[in-house]
């Protein structure tokens, strides 16, 4: 079964978020299991892509906005990735440093995606299934089925699966002239409210459409920002499956980002070598908990709330507990992630930026991961978290619900709180306090989370059997 992966991220070329890590991992396992899975990712100018060996198997020009387009297909040519890995190069339009933010982002996504189904269509290809991921792959399952050049590929199965559905990737009606030549009479299927939106086109024309866990299937139907009437249409079609994790990058036993390797056998000398690498690179006391935050600093994130809720934590447990902040995004909210540091010297830090190797030592050597997220669609942090000894303290939303039980439940392993507030958020370091006091527990709960496994072959397995049901037309 041959399989293409549509994504604008892709882990280790290009990573803003969780999708990257979504889209470099589960294709490996659809590989382990025997499909011949590739992922086809906009070529950026990356790191990766200059210090790695190409080949360039396409090149053709198309025609886009009324003028003609070149553009190249390039193959990575080791097996390193465990997947086959293509990049659409289109030289002045997607070969440029960042993933996101260029003010033509609807031009670029729009040409990355004819560039790619003009390939495979005069390539001659006939892949069994075409798996496009958020709105940046969105107009794929229209254009398949509605542009008669596309017409010989019309029966090709399409999945989508929403990792954000607050992001719609919508524009003005003024851009259809970047689409190639369309059966008007199924326009309609690009159109929410006055606008092209490539995220509710998708849903619609998709074969099946998934989310990353079952608890957002649910909450799109209530909070989508205005799609809600659609996925109250659609949810009969829709399936959730939660993210798996790669244990390949993210194991505590190998991974060479951390201050020391450590099994469940060796957890509490190995976290405690970690904390103290992080606590001594960040001057913070090692002896008192630590709670940590990773992530983009946005809303939905919870970000906004954090430098008030930890000033008042810190003033609620003076010389008790420590908070580490890292993360990139809103500039307000870095400031006053910024500004909270001369209030709180000495229990808090915090490291504003993007920093893959830093994260992983975070994992590593906190006792505590705090998320409290308004809307997360999965959350990978939590898994990363319990694979490394960490007790995820996590608002109950989306795939925080379905991954994380809270330690007075039966099985339960974390701390969880019922709405992104200051006070809840506040009462759940209250309870990481007396849980770090209580060391024989805290040590049970980090042996249970550490023996939890989320690895990917479970949900890979999961989408296998969608994609058979689709092929098989079940
Ligand atoms: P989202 O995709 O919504 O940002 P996820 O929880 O799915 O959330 O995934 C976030 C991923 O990005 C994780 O791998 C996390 O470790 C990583 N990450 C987020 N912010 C940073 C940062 N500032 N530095 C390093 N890694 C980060
Ligand atoms: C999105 C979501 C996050 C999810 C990730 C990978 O970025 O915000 O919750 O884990 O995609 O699916």
């Amino acid at each position: 079964m041959k399989i293409y992966h549509l994504a604008a991220e892709c882990y280790p070329i290009a990573k803003v978020g969780g999708l990257a890590d979504v889209v470099g991992a589960l294709p490996k396992y659809q590989v382990k299991a025997g499909l011949q899975a590739a992922v086809a990712l906009p070529f950026y100018n990356r790191k990766f892509v200059k210090e790695n060996k190409f080949d360039v198997v396409f090149k053709a020009s198309t025609m886009f906005g009324g003028n003609r387009m070149e553009f190249e297909v390039w193959k990575e040519t080791t097996d390193k990735l465990g997947f086959e890995l293509y990049l659409i190069h289109i030289p002045g339009l997607l070969d440029r440093k960042e993933i996101y933010s260029y003010p033509d982002e609807n031009e670029q996504f729009m040409a990355y995606q004819l560039a790619f189904l003009d390939w495979i269509n005069w390539s001659q290809q006939s892949p069994d299934i075409i798996h496009c991921h958020d709105h940046h792959a969105g107009l794929v399952p229209f254009l398949l089925q509605h542009s008669a050049i596309y017409s010989r590929l019309s029966n090709t199965p399409t999945v989508f699966t929403i990792h954000n559905g607050q992001y719609h990737g919508a524009f003005s009606w003024t851009k259809i002239k970047y689409l190639p030549e369309i059966d008007m009479l199924h326009a309609g299927l690009l159109d929410w409210a006055g606008g092209i939106n490539p995220l509710a086109s998708a849903v619609r024309c998709c074969s099946a459409y998934t989310t990353v866990s079952p608890s957002y299937m649910d909450e799109l139907s209530w909070q989508s920002n205005g799609l809600e009437p659609l996925f109250q249409m659609e949810r009969h079609r829709g399936v959730g499956i939660v993210n798996g994790i790669d244990t390949q990058v993210w194991d505590p036993a190998t991974d060479p980002m951390i201050a020391g390797n450590f099994t469940i056998k060796t957890l509490v000398k190995g976290k405690q070598k970690n904390k103290e690498a992080l606590c001594k690179r960040f001057e913070l006391d090692h002896k008192l908990p630590l709670i940590s935050f990773i992530g983009r600093l946005v809303d939905d994130k919870g970000a906004d709330l954090l430098a008030e809720a930890i000033n008042r934590a810190i003033n609620e447990h003076p010389g008790k507990v420590n908070f580490l902040v890292l993360g990139t995004g809103d500039p307000a909210i870095e400031q006053s992630l910024i500004d909270l540091a001369p209030h709180q010297p000495n229990q808090y830090r915090s490291f504003i930026g993007y920093n893959e190797e830093l994260s992983h030592l975070i994992y590593a050597g906190s006792d505590f991961l705090l998320m409290p997220s308004r809307v997360e669609p999965c959350g990978l942090n939590q898994l990363y978290a319990l694979r490394y000894g960490t007790i995820p303290m996590v608002h109950r939303t989306g795939g925080l619900r379905d991954t994380v039980i809270d330690f007075g439940d039966e099985g339960g392993y974390g701390i969880c709180f019922d709405q992104t507030s200051i006070d809840d958020i506040c009462y759940s370091v209250s309870r990481a306090v007396a849980l770090y006091q209580d060391s024989g527990h805290l040590n049970l709960l980090r042996t249970h989370v550490m023996e939890l496994d989320f690895s990917w072959d479970r949900s890979a397995k999961q989408y296998i059997d969608l994609y058979e049901r689709l092929i098989n037309n079940i």
